[in-house]
């Protein structure tokens, strides 16, 4: 069975981890992944504390799993967030968005497993000094804010600079990405935009349907000029949001345009208004499935990979004539 270190550490049966999502990751969506043996991630965003609390009651109420709450430090809101997390005393936090190292003491000293989100090996080093569980290496390739480095080349360089596990994303939508995962290094796989194609995910179907029908080139990324890229699907709001930044709108004007738009899309499904976050992947995603198939079907077509990979290459045993 495909079992690696970061199974026992979060106390799950396969190394598969929902992403936290900003108003995308509640409560039905993270239970289904923590039942069907993955470790689901309910999504802080921006969100204010009480919400939070009550996605973790809900989702108490429906899982008996352990689950994780993933908190976006640039959140208005992160601060209360983080009591909340610590009286709450989840299984595990992740954090995007920043650095989470002071407040990485308090989690621990409650027994909070901690996984920072990060894009850089001198992030990571600086995390793992701080006494972090384990690591996600997010590349490029990813849905919502994005750092420079590919999932390819990011994975490989932090799982050699850090002694702690490293969960790869981005890009990541099948059993042969998972395979790809563990050979760079990594101990397990975080996926965002395989599980909003999911019949659990509770965001408004036009993202579901967006999602399978775009190709490998159906993304875009914006945001460049405020210095927080963010990866989406082409549509009418994310081409204006690049002319924006293209005639010089300021930041403030930027943001205020911004604001709101992942909301549309997720609960009102407005395509042309709303901002669809996703990543590369997309082209890789051609159904909307319950969550216990898309992770057992990962799963098997992982381990049927690894029995067969020996097949597709040969190694020379003899001695080379000199
Ligand atoms: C709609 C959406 C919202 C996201 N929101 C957050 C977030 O609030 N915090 C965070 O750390 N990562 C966030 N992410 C990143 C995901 O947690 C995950 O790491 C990423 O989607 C993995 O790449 P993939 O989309 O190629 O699977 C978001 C991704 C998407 C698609």
């Amino acid at each position: 069975m495909l079992k690696t270190a970061i199974c026992d550490l979060f106390g799950i049966k396969y190394p598969i981890i929902q992403g936290g999502m900003a108003h995308v990751a509640t409560a039905e969506l993270v239970a289904a992944v923590s039942d069907a043996g993955g470790l689901g991630v309910i999504g802080a965003g921006a969100s204010e504390p009480g919400w939070v609390r009550e996605q973790i009651h809900k989702t108490r109420k429906l899982t008996n799993k352990p689950f994780g709450v993933n908190i976006l430090l640039i959140s208005p809101f992160a601060k209360e967030v983080i009591e909340v997390v610590l009286e709450e005393k989840v299984a595990v936090v992740t954090t995007g968005a920043g650095n989470p190292g002071p407040h990485v003491p308090r989690f621990k000293e409650a027994g909070i497993k901690v996984m920072p989100v990060v894009a850089s090996v001198a992030l990571a080093r600086r995390l793992e000094r701080a006494g972090v569980d384990a690591f996600v290496a997010e590349g490029m390739e990813s849905g919502g804010e994005i750092g420079q480095i590919t999932t390819m080349a990011l994975v490989p360089q932090i799982a050699g600079n850090v002694n702690v596990p490293v969960i790869a994303a981005g890009g990541i939508a099948d059993g042969r990405g998972l395979v790809a995962a563990l050979a760079l290094g990594a101990q397990g796989i975080q996926m965002g935009t395989r599980f909003i194609a999911t019949v659990e995910c509770a965001v408004h179907e036009n993202y579901k349907d967006m999602i399978v029908k775009g190709g490998d080139r159906a993304t875009i990324t914006s945001g460049h000029s405020l210095g927080h890229p963010v990866r989406a699907l082409k549509n009418p709001m994310t081409r204006r949001f690049i002319e924006l930044e293209k005639v010089g709108l300021t930041e403030e004007q930027l943001i205020e345009f911004g604001t709101g738009k992942l909301r549309k899309a997720a609960v009102e499904g407005d395509r042309v208004e709303g901002s669809f976050m996703a990543g590369q992947c997309c082209g890789l995603v051609k159904d909307i499935v319950p969550v216990a198939e898309l992770v057992r079907d990962i799963v098997s077509e992982a381990e049927s990979l690894l029995c067969r990979l020996p097949q597709y290459v040969s190694v020379d045993t003899e001695p080379s004539e000199q």
